[in-house]
């Protein structure tokens, strides 16, 4: 297994290398196995049809992103950003391509402030201060460059077809349109109006719905490139829409003009003997690691499946102390990122005890490895988060794959509409409380800096660098806890992928434990984690949005997150 094993040491990597066969190959056969899941049938669909045609993984992702910005607008899409994670076989390297919203160059810190106080979310959210430069399409390009193999205007074709044709509205889709016609703008606001409420009604689940804007600036970007998105015509809507009256926000055309994704690094941790590879800060996958480390100390003398349950909790809640505290846009502040993820501190900070009621404070990574204290450099964190998010697995035929989440941050973003899509409130995930004693949180706002995320596209490789499983999810601030849930759940606690996408999802951040009751065995571990002291909140559901695959020798186990509406499926490929 070549230089896999020893770039995994170096830690904190550019690019790893992997394993050179395909993920999924029956001994005997030329069939190869491709699998595509995400959180809609015809994103799936998509998918699907760029690997039949023998696309790249990538291409695949593009192709079903693409479609999800249609079907399902409430979660991600054009006027929206992502992270793509991907692990490109034939170069043996995992990439991280992040495709996140920056501020605008007009953006302040204390944008969101008003007298003294923070607006209220409701307010920041459906502002034009909310919407950052959507970094989608740019991804799209810049992961088909490096990845793609085929033709760029054909991963856009089944949106396109879609689009024009027009598709069945999701009974998830129209569910939110009632509660937001009553808790939001997006009833009101110019283009949102007419598209969900036509004729004043909400659309309803079957409803035939086109949307010929949709494909008209898709059609733009597949012909002309990614300039007649970031210039022009649809450059200037967007930028209209943001800077639209009341709460206009400073978007312009050159914020537009400016946008980049960023290739950042892959960060690698070991978790017993595998290697948890994910996306580095503004995201937070790297709370994956830290959760794995912790969890793999603390549970070293549980006893059963209770005492394990706890140690994953306690992880957690050790986990999101440091990651609220330290994380943010790593081209702005320091992040003392190899420190909180280096064994001797998570071997340190798992002996940390805080009661189970209490609040953890963030660990000092900085103190305990060289006697030089972290902890100080920021406020405390502030940041809130609401959901509208989507998270896709893909593994192709040569074993390539693709983890990718994206947003639009809040249900429908900002619910401003431009060229037929919503554009992002992303801003809002930045702290918006600005501390009166001058003080600064690691997330605060800032000219063209990237809000920190929550979202974790992640892949885990065993001792061969053979790769493992694809996972990721929607979910905002939980996020981190629901990942964990899949990696913990099938490589600990020996679940298939749909038994671990399935287990009630449990989140321990602050002085919190919630608890997903709705199904076994939820009451039973809301009713252990009682016993032991904890802040229990029980909760008939959980946001997750789980689309993961799992590896092994000769086949492929994906699922799809039965709390939202994805399918997942497989390809058998000849050669
Ligand atoms: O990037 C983030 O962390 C948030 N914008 C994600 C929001 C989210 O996942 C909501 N999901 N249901």
């Amino acid at each position: 297994m070549k230089h896999l094993l020893s770039l995994f040491a170096l830690f904190f990597l550019y690019a790893c290398s992997g394993p050179e066969h395909p993920a999924a190959e029956p001994a005997g056969t030329e069939a190869r196995i491709a699998m595509a899941t995400a959180a809609n049938p015809h994103a799936v669909a998509a998918a699907i049809e760029m690997l039949e045609k023998g696309g790249h993984a990538v291409d695949a992702a593009i192709a079903a992103h693409a479609v999800l910005g249609l079907v399902e607008p409430q979660s991600s899409g054009l006027g929206g950003g992502g992270f793509m994670l991907v692990y490109d076989s034939t170069e043996e390297s995992l990439f991280f391509h992040d495709g996140r919203e920056s501020a605008p160059a007009g953006a302040t810190v204390d944008m969101f402030m008003r007298d003294g106080q923070v607006m209220n979310y409701f307010e920041s959210w459906q502002s034009g201060k909310s919407v950052g430069v959507p970094g989608a399409i740019a991804l799209y390009k810049d992961t088909h460059d490096q990845h793609g193999k085929l033709a760029w205007a054909e991963i856009l074709e089944p949106a396109i077809r879609l689009a024009t044709e027009g598709f069945e509205v999701s009974p998830r889709l129209a569910n939110y349109l009632p509660m937001m016609a009553e808790r939001s703008r997006l009833a009101k606001n110019p283009g949102t109006a007419a598209y969900f409420y036509p004729g004043g009604e909400p659309l309803k689940a079957g409803d035939l719905l086109k949307n010929p804007e949709y494909a008209n600036t898709l059609t733009r970007v597949a012909e002309e490139g990614i300039s007649a998105f970031y210039a022009g015509e649809i450059a200037e809507t967007i930028v209209a829409a943001a800077q639209a009256e009341p709460n206009g926000g400073a978007l312009t055309l050159e914020d537009m003009a400016n946008y980049q994704v960023m290739k950042r690094p892959v960060i690698c941790g070991a978790f017993r003997d595998m290697q948890i590879c994910t996306s580095s800060p503004p995201s937070s996958g790297g709370a994956q690691i830290m959760i794995a480390g912790l969890y793999d100390h603390l549970a070293a003398n549980a006893a059963n499946q209770a005492d394990r349950v706890a140690a994953f909790v306690d992880a957690q809640r050790l986990a999101y102390a440091d990651r609220d505290h330290y994380f943010g846009d790593p081209d702005e502040i320091d992040i003392p990122l190899d420190d909180l993820l280096d064994p001797l501190y998570l071997k340190h900070r798992a002996t940390e005890r805080f009661e189970p009621g209490a609040v953890p404070t963030p660990g000092d990574p900085g103190l305990v490895l060289h006697q030089d204290s972290a902890a100080a450099l920021w406020a405390p964190d502030t940041t809130e988060e609401a959901a509208g998010t989507t998270h896709l697995s893909i593994i192709d035929g040569d074993g390539n794959a693709v983890s990718m989440t994206a947003t639009v941050e809040a249900p429908f973003g900002s619910q401003r509409w431009a060229a037929g899509f919503v554009l992002n409130n992303e801003m809002t995930d930045f702290a918006r409380e600005v501390p009166a004693d001058g003080s600064r949180p690691a997330n605060a706002i800032a000219p063209g800096r990237r809000p920190r995320s929550s979202m974790s596209p992640s892949m885990v490789f065993d001792s061969e660098g053979d790769i493992v499983m694809v996972t990721g999810s929607p979910g905002g601030n939980s996020i981190p806890a629901y990942v964990a849930k899949t990696i913990v759940g099938v490589l600990d606690w020996g679940m298939s992928a749909q038994e671990a996408v399935d287990h009630p999802n449990i989140v321990a951040r602050g002085e919190m434990v919630r608890v997903e009751i709705s199904a076994d065995p939820g009451q039973a571990i809301a009713d252990d984690l009682k016993a032991r002291g904890y802040n229990v909140q029980e909760r008939e559901g959980e946001n997750s949005g789980l689309h993961i695959i799992v590896v092994h020798d000769d086949s492929l186990d994906g699922a799809a997150d039965k709390r939202r509406e994805g399918i997942v499926r497989e390809l058998h490929l000849t050669q």
